[in-house]
C-alpha cells in the first residue's frame, strides 16, 4: 500500500491529460484524412492546374483512385516504375521486388494524379500519393513521382508537386512528405523546389546507415498546430494508422523515389 503525495498526483494528472490531447488529436488528424478520402476528385478545385503547356508539352492532369484504374493504366504505371527505379532499389540494401511494388501501387488507399498528353492520350506521367497519418499527424505521402524520359527536364514534375502540394493544403493536410533514395541524383529536384530534410529524417551513425532520406514541405497555415515533438524512431513499425515506418525495407520501398 501507499500513498500518492500531493506533487506525484499533479505529474499523474498532467500525464492523463496530455494522454487525452494525443488521442483527440489523433482522432481529429484521422476525422481530416477520412474527409480527404471521400473526395470524388481533389483536383476539381483546380481548374487552372488541370493542364500543362509548356516546352513543347501539352498535357491534361486528373486524379483517380487506384481502385478506378483499367488494367492498361495499371500496366503502364507499374512499368514505368520500373523502368525508372529498378536499378537504384537494386544497388541499395533493399533490392526490387515486383509483387510488393505492385501490391503497393493498387492498395486501394493509393490515389493518383496523371498526366496525358493533349494530342494521342499517351500518358507521361504519374504521382502515387496518399492522404494518411504518419507520425501522427495529417499528411499528403507522396508515395512516386515518375515521368517518362522525354518529358524530363521540362518543369513537369515541378508543376505536378505544386499540384499535390495545392490538394493537401486545401484539404488541411500539414506536409507533403515523402522519401527519396540517397543513391538517386533525381532527389535533388525536391531540394531545388523547396523540400527539406523532415524532423523524422534517421540520422546515420556508427551503427546504422540508412539509404534514404525524409523531405518535407510545411502548410504554412497550419504549421503553428504542428506538435512539438515528432522524432520518428526508426526501428519501429507503425501500422497503417499511426505512421509509416521508414526502417529495413518493411515500408520504404513504398516510398521511395
Ligand atoms: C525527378 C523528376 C520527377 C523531376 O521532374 P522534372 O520534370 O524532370 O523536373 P523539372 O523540370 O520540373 O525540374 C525543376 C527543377 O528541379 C531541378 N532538378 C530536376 N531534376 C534534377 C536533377 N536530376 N538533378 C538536379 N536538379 C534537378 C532543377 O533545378 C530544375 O530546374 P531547371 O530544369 O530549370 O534547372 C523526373 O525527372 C523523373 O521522373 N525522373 C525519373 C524518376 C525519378 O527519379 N523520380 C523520383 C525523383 S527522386
Amino acid at each position: 500500500m501507499g500513498r500518492k503525495n500531493a506533487t506525484s498526483s499533479a505529474k499523474s494528472k498532467e500525464k492523463r491529460m496530455q494522454r487525452k490531447e494525443e488521442q483527440q488529436r489523433i482522432s481529429q488528424a484521422m476525422s481530416i484524412i477520412a474527409l480527404a478520402n471521400q473526395l470524388e476528385d481533389p483536383l476539381a478545385d483546380f481548374p487552372v492546374f488541370q493542364n500543362f503547356n509548356k516546352n513543347g508539352i501539352s498535357c491534361h492532369l486528373f486524379v483517380k483512385r487506384s481502385s478506378k484504374l483499367s488494367e492498361t493504366e495499371k500496366g503502364w504505371i507499374f512499368n514505368l516504375t520500373k523502368k525508372n527505379m529498378q536499378l537504384k532499389y537494386e544497388q541499395c540494401s533493399w533490392g526490387w521486388n515486383d509483387k510488393k511494388k505492385m501490391e503497393e501501387l493498387y492498395d486501394e488507399r493509393a490515389w493518383f494524379l496523371l498526366a496525358a498528353n493533349c494530342i494521342d492520350q499517351s500518358y507521361l506521367a504519374f504521382s502515387h500519393f496518399r492522404f494518411d497519418i504518419d507520425m501522427g499527424i495529417e499528411v499528403l505521402y507522396c508515395y512516386e513521382l515518375q515521368l517518362e524520359t522525354h518529358v524530363q527536364r521540362k518543369g513537369l514534375g515541378k508543376f505536378m508537386m505544386q499540384v499535390l502540394e495545392l490538394m493537401a493544403f486545401k484539404n488541411n493536410m500539414k506536409k507533403v512528405v515523402l522519401t527519396v533514395l540517397k543513391n538517386n541524383p533525381n532527389s535533388k529536384f525536391f531540394k531545388a523546389i523547396g523540400y527539406e530534410l523532415d524532423e523524422s529524417c534517421p540520422i546515420d551513425d556508427e551503427e546504422e546507415t540508412y539509404p534514404y532520406e525524409i523531405l518535407s514541405k510545411l502548410n504554412k497555415r497550419l504549421a503553428s498546430a504542428l506538435p512539438a515533438v515528432n522524432v520518428r524512431n526508426p526501428n519501429h513499425i507503425y501500422d497503417n494508422n499511426q505512421g509509416h515506418s521508414h526502417s529495413n525495407g518493411h515500408c520504404c520501398p513504398g516510398h521511395l523515389h
